[in-house]
């Protein structure tokens, strides 16, 4: 089980918990990181390297901090550039089927904050629809999403303790009904 971890953060630099988790990543053989802004800091993707690098690979993250209830611009670019049609989808559009896909993600909202009753009134899953979605349009399994909640308040050991669940995560065994 390889697995590949394309992070979106615009700014690592600034980031604390994008970047602690990305630390705690590399020391993992098993998973590669493939951090989109500083492989492409001009924005201009190459999509023939990153087709290869799904290959590559048999699960593939996307780790990004919750922006504005979505990702950084530049997966949104992403996708729809590498996911071309007779690749991803179409005829001979196949070569995703047999990943598993999914994200993972920061946010300050609380988990309390992300329920139907709850300030945001949705939960996460629910604003994740659109990622759910092109996994199985691409006819790939969609992986459970990770989610960090309430990333303001975290204490260091609240850290430690979520970098370890991610690797968890990340490496679990396989989704029973991949293909
Ligand atoms: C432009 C922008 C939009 C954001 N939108 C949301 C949001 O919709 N929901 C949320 O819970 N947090 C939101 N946040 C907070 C980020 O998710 C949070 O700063 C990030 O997960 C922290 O991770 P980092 O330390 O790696 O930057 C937003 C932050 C920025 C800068």
């Amino acid at each position: 089980m390889s697995v590949l971890v394309i992070a979106v953060h615009p700014n690592l630099a600034e980031s604390k918990i994008n970047k602690a988790l990305i630390e705690e990543l590399g020391k993992h053989e098993q998973i590669t990181v493939h951090s989109l802004y500083e492989a492409y800091p001009d924005e201009v993707i190459d999509v023939a390297r990153e087709q290869q690098l799904l290959l590559a690979h048999d699960r593939i993250i996307f780790q990004f901090p919750f922006y504005w209830y979505s990702s950084p611009p530049l997966l949104k670019k992403w996708l729809d550039h590498v996911l071309q049609y007779g690749w991803a989808f179409g005829p001979n559009g196949d070569h995703l089927q047999k990943k598993e896909i999914g994200v993972a993600i920061s946010a300050y909202g609380t988990n309390e904050q992300y329920q139907a009753d709850g300030d945001n009134r949705s939960t996460i899953e629910e604003l994740l629809k659109p990622f759910e979605a092109t996994v199985n349009f691409v006819g790939a399994s969609y992986f459970p999403p990770f989610k960090l909640y309430n990333v303001g308040s975290l204490s260091e050991e609240q850290l430690e303790q979520s970098k370890a669940d991610y690797v968890q995560h990340l490496t679990s065994a396989q989704l029973s009904h991949v293909k």
